[in-house]
């Protein structure tokens, strides 16, 4: 019951990204309208997040505050306001003490908390690991799991302990969804950003970990950084193409309220969302790695199976690719040799052929193609 409250990868919106401390009532009903007008909706996204920095203090009994001047109404007016739209409202604690930002944490009062969500309608818990004051990560993030599933209302619950303790071996059944790097910066690749991963970083720690994700428990990827100016249109593709093939979480984190054209364009891609939120819940392995052109592959519900052809290079790969002659078993069960698909190009909304000839493309520098191969009918 618990892990089905996320049998398929969460998606929403997360305040940090974009806005960092800058949180309050208005700024969140405006994600809320936007998510609900936008065509976000109807993708998919869901959950509305506020990140750090909601809450400053607790009363005399130990109750948590929201800050009265960004949350003039409180936490359970901004909850009902968004459950009016047929979303939902996250919000953000931490393991520690004290939040990443200096604001109360839970440690100590976690079962108070929990009550505490669920009496204003909260659905979605992002926990995360500052100050934890040398806590068994395992042991903290179980007591919280606990308080949860306890509270009388079902919260999904997001694990923000940045990988350190590898997560993805004992969070199962723990959290839904667990982050495994450190914060992700706008860029594809960070060269001189000491302080966070980025695209290209992230991708290859979670390759490494396709077995651990699944049905109600997922690796976090972080948050979308798609429409915060940081890389070039290739590169968010790729950023929401490999999210997607990756069964990540899909939290978009700028400004919903200004989307330009390619920004709504890529974070509503129904049929790239689609591959993301497959029922069958696998992420997709790398499955030809040949130096800075990579071939991942993730099995679908139907047979059918996403096919992403990664450029990491900094000029275009002229594409001329034989189907037939690798063994492309993907690692999956899925036999190229026995069937002939029919090759859907999840970008350009079209088919380009079948498995029976070679594909040629011209993949962007820092781009990919992505394909769907369907079973012909
Ligand atoms: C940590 C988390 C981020 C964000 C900030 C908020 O760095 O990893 O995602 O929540 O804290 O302070």
């Amino acid at each position: 019951i618990f892990e089905s409250l996320a049998a398929t990868p969460p998606m929403g919106w997360n305040s940090w990204n974009k806005f960092g401390c800058d949180v309050n009532e208005n700024l969140l009903k405006q994600m809320a309208d936007a998510i609900a007008n936008s065509g976000m909706k109807d993708a998919g996204y869901q959950y509305i997040v506020i990140d750090d920095c909601w809450q400053v203090g607790r009363d005399k009994d130990g109750n948590i505050i929201a800050d009265p001047k960004a949350f003039p109404n409180g936490i359970k007016a901004l909850a009902d306001y968004i459950h009016s739209k047929g979303l939902k409202l996250g919000i953000y604690s931490c393991a520690g003490s004290l939040t990443c930002q200096g604001r109360p944490g839970s440690r100590g009062y976690q079962f108070q908390d929990a009550r505490q969500y669920a009496k204003w309608g909260v659905d979605y818990l992002k926990y995360d690991w500052c100050s934890n004051e040398g806590q068994n990560a395992e042991a903290a993030y179980r007591t919280m799991s606990d308080a949860l599933k306890a509270c009388g209302r079902p919260i999904v619950f997001s694990i923000c302990e940045w990988g350190e303790s590898q997560p993805w071996k004992w969070a199962k059944g723990v959290g839904h969804l667990w982050r495994t790097t450190a914060d992700i910066r706008d860029c594809y690749q960070c060269k001189f950003d000491w302080g966070g991963v980025g695209v290209l970083d992230i991708i290859d720690t979670l390759a490494e970990l396709y077995l651990y994700a699944g049905p109600g428990h997922w690796n976090d990827a972080e948050m979308l950084e798609i429409g915060n100016g940081g890389m070039t249109k290739d590169e968010y593709i790729t950023h929401f193409s490999m999210w997607a093939m990756l069964a990540a979480p899909l939290m978009a984190g700028n400004d919903l309220r200004s989307m330009d054209k390619d920004t709504k364009e890529i974070l509503t891609n129904k049929e790239v969302i689609a591959v993301d939120q497959d029922s069958l819940g696998q992420q997709a392995r790398r499955f030809m790695d040949m130096g800075d052109h990579e071939i991942w592959a993730k099995p679908l519900a139907k047979g059918e199976v996403a096919v992403c052809f990664l450029n990491r290079t900094d000029h275009e790969w002229q594409l001329d690719y034989n189907w037939k002659k690798d063994v492309m078993y993907f690692a999956t069960d899925v036999n190229i040799h026995k069937n002939e698909y029919t090759i859907r190009d999840l970008w350009k909304h079209k088919d380009i052929g079948t498995t029976a000839a070679n594909t040629k493309y011209n993949i962007p520098a820092h781009g990919v193609l992505m394909v769907q191969l369907n079973l012909k009918k």
